[in-house]
């Protein structure tokens, strides 16, 4: 059924047969045009376990290294990308978040090398292999390009002491997430990295703490990428579970997995990619504009983060600038209707988390200010052709919306949301269904 839906849209999308995007970061930071970075072949529909697990080839990825290094990686590990299903721009105010992992992601093979050095080749970029020396990573001269994704793992990893100065890596990294459709694709590069190199270097104290990765993932993406983004992607993609969201404090990094079973629920979820690219790692963009503004809000409320504010009216009271009490607003009710999220989801009522989908758009496009008109105009679509309810998703200005799909609607909402994008002289939308997938793994 889906991939009947799905087939006008491979044509118009897939620029080459055999996958996958590139590994590669938002496109601040990637010369990458976006159209190379849609759609992906038979991987776009994933509705059940079977076509998650088809999704996994590592035999590809072993041969590529290879061929490409001439020796056996010692391993292969994957990395996902995500979608949240509430909880935006709450992380880096100290809030909850509840992502869920998806079926695409980033797949690695490496070897670990003892020489200080690193090579990476992407299968989707074979005109731009990385190298460089561990020791000569200066977060003040980054990379740049996808490569600045893996050398902020290593200098990450060195900084936090991990790393020993010599280890090094051949890497062979494969994916087939797009970029810059609010799916993480930089997170799950990031993620993958780390995860194979604490495997394959031995590195015991972090290959078994998953949010202590977390963290160190996170600050590559700060402190070398230079994107000032909060803790969500890399936690998502390091610590969801196949068949659960991720109900994360972002303060504590105490963490609870939630059910989620859309096929008991007669559900699917809808990936809308309107193929707006969103940009994160732009000091002076509109994502940075939100972080500075929640921040400086906190300031004046007295508060160590917007997390803390109790009585949102009264908070709001105090505020002088109308900007930043739209801001609060979304922040603090945007934290309540991950709770209530959390709850439908525990009682087994998944239709109902719909109508929570809808309030949180809202107050992102309303309050938070951060959609555009093609995810607005996915979410309303869907919802008037039988979503159960809809939200951007990710941090906007492009990017994708998810929409709660019953079973049988799915064609009609996909088609329905395509023709309105093809009326309004919009892109092409790229359309795909996910279940909840696991989080980062060793395949091999
Ligand atoms: C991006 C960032 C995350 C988070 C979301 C919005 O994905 O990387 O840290 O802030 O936007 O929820």
């Amino acid at each position: 059924m889906l991939d009947r839906l799905l087939a006008p849209f491979r044509r118009a999308d897939t620029p080459r047969p055999d996958a996958a995007e590139t590994p590669a970061p938002p496109a601040a930071a990637s010369p990458q045009p976006r159209s190379q970075a849609s759609g992906g072949g038979p991987a776009q529909a994933a509705t059940t376990r079977g076509d998650v697990e088809r999704l996994v080839d590592t035999g590809e990825v072993a041969a590529a290294f290879t061929e490409a290094y001439g020796r056996e990686p010692v391993g292969v590990w994957r990395a996902p990308g995500r979608v949240n299903l509430m909880g935006e721009h709450t992380d880096y105010n100290d809030g909850l978040v509840l992502p869920i992992a998806l079926p695409w992601g980033v797949t690695l093979a490496l070897a670990p090398t003892g020489d200080g050095t690193a090579e990476v080749r992407s299968a989707q970029r074979p005109d731009e292999d990385v190298r460089f020396a561990t020791a000569d990573l200066d977060p003040e001269a980054p990379l740049g390009g996808w490569g600045s994704y893996v050398a902020g793992v290593f200098w990450a990893a060195r900084e936090a002491g991990h790393l020993p100065a010599d280890a090094g890596a051949r890497i062979l990294v494969d994916s087939d997430l797009p970029v810059g459709a609010s799916l993480s694709s930089s997170a799950a590069l990031e993620c993958a990295v780390l995860l194979a190199l604490a495997d394959a270097h031995g590195l015991a104290d972090l290959a078994g703490d998953r949010p202590a990765m977390a963290v160190i993932a996170r600050r590559a993406e700060n402190g070398y990428v230079g994107a000032p983004t909060g803790i969500l992607d890399q936690s998502a993609s390091l610590r969801c579970t196949e068949g659960y969201a991720l109900n994360l404090d972002c303060r504590t990094g105490a963490a609870g997995a939630v059910p989620f079973d859309l096929e008991k629920a007669g559900l699917r979820l809808l990936i809308v990619d309107t193929r707006v690219e969103h940009k994160l790692s732009d000091t002076t963009g509109g994502y940075a504009a939100r972080y500075e503004q929640c921040t400086r809000a906190a300031r004046e409320l007295g508060v160590d983060a917007l997390r803390d504010v109790e009585d949102v009216d009264s908070a709001l009271a105090r505020l002088d600038d109308p900007v930043l009490k739209d801001r609060v607003r979304h922040v603090v009710t945007e934290i309540h209707r991950v709770n209530a999220a959390v709850g439908l989801m525990r009682a087994g009522a998944l239709g109902d988390l719909g109508a929570v989908f809808n309030a949180s758009h809202i107050s992102m496009r309303d309050q938070f200010a951060i959609s555009t008109p093609e995810l607005d105009l996915a979410v309303e679509t869907a919802v008037a052709a039988g979503a159960r309810g809809a939200r951007m998703t990710g941090g906007g200005f492009g990017g994708s919306a998810i929409a709660l799909v019953p079973e049988d609607r799915l064609d009609r909402v996909g088609k329905a949301v395509a023709d309105a994008f093809a009326e309004n002289g919009f892109r092409a939308p790229a359309l795909r269904a996910a279940l909840p997938s696991p989080g980062a793994r060793r395949l091999r």
